[in-house]
């Protein structure tokens, strides 16, 4: 087979570790809890588990506010729980990617407490530090900037105010960054996982920008992504830590323009693969974590798609996804109201395991995990749902609307915690858990999925492993069809004339196509049991393979 890396071949599991399983009953889940689960990763055929954040935090972003980039959080376990996770881990052939999140530290970092204690200290030039603030707005919301006594002086946070924004500009910064993941590089991690990172460089001048909102504010995102001169930061980055090493690398790449791409990824570039987001924010205002739900078309999803296979295929390679930790699940984001969360599953299941790259399941997702939809906001915890509902109220939005969007696009959605068991608490922990556990457990859940052999997880594993073993699958090309079509999301993957065809009917009614795009084609696979060739049932999806191959 052709001359593809490890991190080519393989799915990768995302796993949010407050959520997965707790095994000490105190709510939230641990390292242990994901050393436990590693046969059932096993099974279902991925070869690497990114871990959102472990490190110490005050948990104001869950972790995404680190105060010691190498040590582990208490709530999570010991250095030597970690240890253990790589062996066994690695005994099962799966690699461990850590998440770098290097734009910010928790405002509890000891960088940032000597830091914000005079301005001659050694550590005075870590952070952003201003005597005026400008008109930004962070992401989460409210003023990018949150004034210090300490200093008489603003400190900028592209996130939340206990995010301090590090000052990539100071050498001293960049080389205390790079020793922290060269420090689990010699752990035996298999990667990094790079938190918004298209927000490290600052502009040479700090001024206002003209407001997006009624608040007089505009997005921190609009004024600071991607600004000129963060590649050669970036470069220094890969020959001081990922060089040389049997890893991958992908970062979170908000704001990154298409044509720009190759100075990012591939051999040119910096990163192996980049996170873009334009598939899962159609409905998403440039550089904001929530929205509105405002309605997309099928064909913007498919072009979306198109664009990123389109660009990653002489140069890079593309992380497939269309769930993370930030994002609500997919089956309610991309499916009608009404669907049978089985077989939408199902449906986003193929194309996840079907198009060209490294596909990304996400906690759950293999289950057909779904959205909450809490009746008050105070029973959310993520904190950008907080400030987006505080935002939807100032813009005059009612409480019943805000909480709305609250439902629609909340992170919340995708941190429920895992659903192991029809046992109280679906298994995740003895004691009460930090989220409630999903009111449809006792049907979604991975023991009572395992032993059904129509379940998602067993339709994920059963094409997780027909992936793993087809050439055509793994670097075929991509090849669209059907592209005005605003039912069907069509592509077929080809290796000369070797070719697998997927069709998927994202819509509740039944539908017909032109059989003739098939040609010699036979059905292989699909999430019905039987099928009529030029027909699509509601939420069909099928897999066809050319006969010769
Ligand atoms: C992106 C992460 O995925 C998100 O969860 C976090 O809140 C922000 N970056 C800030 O680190």
């Amino acid at each position: 087979m052709k001359n593809l890396k490890w991190w080519q071949k393989t799915a990768v599991y995302q796993i949010y570790p407050k959520s997965f399983m707790d095994t000490t009953g105190k709510g939230t889940g641990d390292l242990r809890g994901i050393t436990s689960k590693l046969d059932y990763l096993q099974k279902l055929g991925v070869g690497a588990i990114w871990l959102t954040p472990i490190y110490p935090s005050p948990m104001i972003d869950n972790g995404y506010d680190i105060s010691d980039y190498t040590a582990i959080d208490s709530s999570y376990g010991t250095m030597a729980d970690f240890d253990e996770l790589i062996d066994e881990a690695k005994a099962r052939n799966i690699k461990i990617v850590m998440d770098l999140v290097y734009n910010h530290t928790s405002d509890k970092h000891a960088w940032f407490l000597e830091s914000k204690s005079s301005r001659d200290n050694p550590k005075a030039d870590w952070y952003i530090w201003r005597d005026e603030k400008t008109n930004w707005r962070s992401i989460f919301g409210g003023s990018a900037w949150e004034f210090c006594p300490e200093r008489g002086q603003y400190y900028l946070h592209t996130f939340a105010t206990q995010q301090p924004d590090l000052n990539w500009e100071n050498p001293e910064v960049r080389r205390a960054l790079f020793d922290a993941a060269n420090f689990w590089l010699k752990k035996g991690v298999g990667g990094f996982r790079v938190d918004a990172i298209t927000y490290i460089k600052k502009p040479a001048e700090f001024k206002d920008g003209e407001s997006d909102g009624k608040d007089g504010l505009v997005s921190v995102h609009i004024m600071t992504a991607a600004t000129k001169g963060i590649l050669d930061f970036l470069h220094e980055f890969k020959r001081e830590v990922f060089d040389g090493h049997d890893i991958f690398t992908v970062a979170e790449a908000n704001g990154v323009a298409a044509e720009d791409l190759p100075k990012w990824v591939g051999s040119d570039g910096v990163f192996d693969m980049l996170f873009e987001f334009s598939h899962v924010n159609l409905s998403l205002k440039d550089g904001e974590i929530w929205c509105r739900p405002t309605k997309w078309k099928l064909t913007e999803l498919k072009q979306a798609i198109a664009n990123s296979q389109t660009a990653t295929k002489n140069n890079g390679w593309y992380p497939i996804f269309f769930e993370n930790h930030d994002k609500p699940r997919s089956v309610n984001h991309f499916l009608p109201k009404a669907s049978d969360p089985i077989k939408a599953a199902k449906i986003l299941g193929t194309i996840l395991l079907t198009m060209r790259g490294t596909p990304f399941i996400y906690e759950g997702q293999e289950l057909g995990m779904t959205n909450v939809a809490w009746d008050s906001i105070e029973k959310y915890n993520d904190i950008s749902s907080r400030g987006q509902y505080e935002i939807a109220l100032n813009e005059g939005f009612s409480k019943e609307k805000a909480l709305e969007f609250v439902h629609f696009f909340s992170r919340d959605n995708a941190r429920t915690p895992m659903q192991w068991n029809s046992s109280e608490n679906a298994g995740f922990t003895a004691g009460k858990p930090w989220l409630p556990i999903h009111d449809d457990y006792k049907i979604c859940n991975a023991a009572t999925e395992d032993a059904d052999k129509n379940s998602v997880l067993n339709y994920f594993r059963k094409l997780n492993a027909f992936r793993a073993n087809s050439e055509i699958l793994l670097f075929g090309d991509y090849e669209e069809l059907l592209r005005d079509d605003e039912n069907i999301f069509a592509f077929a993957r080809a290796v000369e004339n070797k070719k697998i065809y997927v069709l998927a009917n994202f819509t509740l009614n039944e539908v017909t196509f032109p059989t003739e795009i098939l040609g010699q084609s036979k059905f292989i696979l699909g999430n019905y049991t039987a099928h009529n060739k030029g027909v699509l049932k509601p939420l069909e999806v099928v897999l066809y393979k050319e006969a010769t191959s």
